[in-house]
């Protein structure tokens, strides 16, 4: 390969659970400050795909390089030393520890937490005014803007962020793309996006691809005419 290597290169992944293969042969690849969105329907193997590319899940074909480097067989603590931010679709944050705590945990480095904790607080005003409450507290839909705020708050190069839109109003969800486009623009951070919604989606992402039954289905790139009716006809039928 030529030139800088991707953030992500997924090649004929194959995973699943036990005898059941849900991932069937995906190539995906996101070049350093791009963001790709992933769209389909329930249960067509999304999530199956981040969890196996931060090695949650074994793959049992393909293989997965981040920033160049084979990671397919590393186990998923390795995997996040990568300078990878992972946020899952199911909550992942500490219950019962403060808004500032969950912020602080797992941070590559602590001198950078005030500065950035100013810039996500831009985004995110009410996470600065309720670092000490407790996490668990909060609505389901703070509890999604805490997840993100912490993805960007560890400079990552490359985020994986499931569904991170199900769940919030709409003027959040304008203000998370607003977000991720800055980040974008700022430290040129690639991104794969899981998403239902698929006006953010476009919004947020240069190139789109469905998945269905595990495999990808159709893609393209963002701005191509009629990306949103496309995506539609296959979320609906
Ligand atoms: N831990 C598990 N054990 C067994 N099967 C699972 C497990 N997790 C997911 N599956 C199955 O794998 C398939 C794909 O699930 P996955 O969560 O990857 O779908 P998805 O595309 O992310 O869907 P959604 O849009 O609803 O989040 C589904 O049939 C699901 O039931
Ligand atoms: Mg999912």
């Amino acid at each position: 390969m030529s030139g800088e290597a991707a953030a992500l290169a997924i090649s004929g992944l194959t995973s699943g659970y036990g005898e059941a293969i849900v991932v069937r042969g995906i190539n995906v690849t996101v070049a350093p400050g791009e963001i790709v969105a992933l769209l389909g329907k329930n249960g067509m193997g999304k999530s199956t795909l981040l969890k196996t590319v931060m090695g949650f899940l074994p793959a049992r074909e393909g293989k997965v390089l981040l920033h160049g480097g084979d990671v397919t067989k590393f186990p998923p603590h390795r995997i996040a030393r990568q300078a990878i931010a992972y946020t899952p679709q199911e909550q992942a944050i500490f219950q019962d520890l403060s808004v500032g705590d969950n912020l602080s945990i797992g941070q590559p480095e602590a001198k950078w937490f005030d500065e950035e904790l100013e810039r996500v607080g831009e985004v995110f005003p009410f996470l600065k005014e309720r670092l000490s409450q407790r996490a668990g507290t909060l609505s389901g839909g703070e509890q999604k803007m805490l997840l993100i705020a912490r993805a960007l708050m560890a400079r990552p190069k490359l985020m994986l962020v499931d569904e991170i839109t199900e769940g919030l109003q709409p003027s959040i969800i304008e203000r998370l793309a607003k977000a991720l486009l800055a980040e974008r623009g700022r430290t040129g951070v690639a991104m794969l996006l899981v998403e239902q919604n698929v006006r953010f989606a476009l919004e947020v992402a240069d190139r789109w691809a469905v998945v269905k039954l595990g495999e990808i289905d159709d893609e393209g790139s963002s701005d191509t005419k009629n990306a949103a009716e496309r995506i539609a006809n296959h979320l609906s039928v």
